[in-house]
């Protein structure tokens, strides 16, 4: 069992800024990383991804990958792959979609990852978003690989205190 920390935003700017802040972090790991990013409709998916994706240095708006399944940016010859497994059925079909390959390969965003978690990378952040109010969001984040204090250095001031 990973321990868990826990960052908290209090508006959909808050969450854009935290996940620029994730982007860079992102495009500066020196191996393949993945964002997998656990949460209900309106949890604030598309809004972290969007930060992530400015913060990787991804020009314009990125469109959701709802139906394309993946999207391809690249920047300064990095490679970022924005998956969402949302209307995936089986498992089977990740081989299909080249998700093994891509994200062994590069970095990547992954929603709606916890419908195939045996699947995922152990080279990975795990978002899972809660929805506490309108406007507050907390982001209960774990990882296989990276230490609690890593994980506190990196959500800075969104780290959640009581
Ligand atoms: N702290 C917050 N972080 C992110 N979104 C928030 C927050 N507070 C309110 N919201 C609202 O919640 C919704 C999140 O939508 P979206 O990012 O599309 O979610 P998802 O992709 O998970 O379905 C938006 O309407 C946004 O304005
Ligand atoms: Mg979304």
């Amino acid at each position: 069992m990973s321990e868990q920390v826990i960052w908290q935003t209090q508006s959909p700017e808050e969450t854009h800024l935290l996940g620029e802040r994730l982007g860079q972090w992102l495009k500066e790991q020196d191996q393949p990383m993945a964002i997998i990013l656990i949460g209900n409709l309106g949890a604030g998916k598309t809004q972290l991804s969007q930060g992530i994706g400015q913060g990787f240095g991804i020009q314009g708006t990125m469109t959701s990958p709802t139906f394309a399944i993946v999207n391809t940016y690249e920047v300064d010859g990095q490679f970022l792959y924005h998956f969402d497994l949302y209307r995936l059925e089986e498992e089977e079909e990740l081989e299909n979609i080249g998700f093994y390959e891509l994200t062994e390969r590069g970095k990547s965003i992954i929603e709606w990852g916890n419908k195939f978690p045996k699947a995922l990378p152990e080279e990975a952040l795990v978002l899972t978003i809660e929805i506490m109010d309108e406007k507050t969001r907390r982001f209960m984040v774990t990882s296989p690989i990276f230490k609690m204090d890593e994980l506190k250095v990196l959500g800075g001031s969104y780290v959640y205190r009581h």
